[in-house]
């Protein structure tokens, strides 16, 4: 399949490679892009050579917002469809069924902050930039990231990010938890391709019910889902893959996993 504004790869070691590419507007977020992006995410979805998903930005920007040249010209109407359908899409990889690693390559503005937040786990490379400066053209996060935000980082951050549109390294963004750790530039893609090796060598059932549980865990209380962690925890006991996990441990071996 091909992409205007993307570039996916596929390793044999079951990586996907989601590269957004537009290069000259700083991989800004148009409605192509938009569309494009969950036309692939369903794409790798349905693929059974793909453990894991990748997002990178080309050039020195992992994504620097929503494209502000279409956001100009939009009716309210139209405003209110542009962050459905962008929502909808980062809701969508969040709720991917494998793990999604957010390689953050430069400038994660706006709905690229948002798009690495919708990810499950965020590497930084020293050269990453990071801020919600909607604030500063009127705006605000229009993709999830009034909501993901707070969650990740606590209210105070979120508020003093959002409120003031500044722009943060990506050490002070690893200090508040908005990120888990910040690379050298050059070894970004490495470091997020060995932490997917090193996911993907675990059982896949398992890794899913994980990803279910912390997704539901964001919008109820925790009281509430600890029945949802036992029938998952009992569901999995019955797997081949808890059988074979738990007899390579005692056999001192490698377990291989079959997914089932
Ligand atoms: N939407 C549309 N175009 C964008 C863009 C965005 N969010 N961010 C960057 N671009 C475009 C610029 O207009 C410029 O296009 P041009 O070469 O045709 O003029 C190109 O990308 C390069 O950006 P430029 O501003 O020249 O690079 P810079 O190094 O001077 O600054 C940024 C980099 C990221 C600080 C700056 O581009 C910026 O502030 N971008 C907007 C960030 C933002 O507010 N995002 C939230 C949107 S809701």
């Amino acid at each position: 399949m091909t992409y205007q504004n993307l570039r996916v790869s596929i390793s044999g070691d079951r990586i996907a490679t989601l590269t957004l590419n537009r290069f000259d507007k700083l991989n800004a977020l148009n409605s192509a892009t938009v569309e494009e992006l969950d036309r692939a995410l369903a794409a790798l979805e349905a693929r059974d050579d793909v453990g894991g998903i990748i997002v990178t930005g080309a050039g020195r920007a992992f994504v620097a917002g929503a494209d502000i040249a279409e956001l100009a010209a939009l009716s309210p109407e139209q405003a209110r469809t542009f962050a459905l359908t962008g929502q909808a899409a980062f809701a969508r990889l969040e709720a991917s069924a494998r793990p999604v690693i957010a390689a953050v390559n430069g400038f994660a503005l706006g709905g690229g902050c948002e798009l690495a937040m919708a990810c499950h786990v965020r590497l930084a490379a020293d050269t990453a930039r990071f801020g919600q400066p909607e604030v500063k053209l009127g705006l605000i996060p229009g993709y999830g990231g009034t909501q993901r935000l707070p969650r990740l980082v606590g209210p105070g951050h979120a508020a003093q990010l959002m409120l003031t549109g500044e722009i943060i390294d990506a050490a002070e963004a690893a200090r508040i938890g908005l990120v888990n750790r910040v690379v050298p530039a050059a070894e970004l893609i490495a470091v997020a391709e060995g932490l997917m090796r090193q996911m993907l060598a675990n059982a896949p059932l398992a890794m899913t019910r994980v990803l279910d549980a912390i997704r539901r865990g964001v919008d109820a209380p925790p009281s509430a889902l600890y029945h949802l962690e036992a029938a998952s925890f009992s569901m999995l006991a019955g797997t081949e893959d808890a059988r074979e996990g738990t007899a390579a441990f005692l056999e001192k071996r490698t377990p291989r996993f079959g997914g089932r």
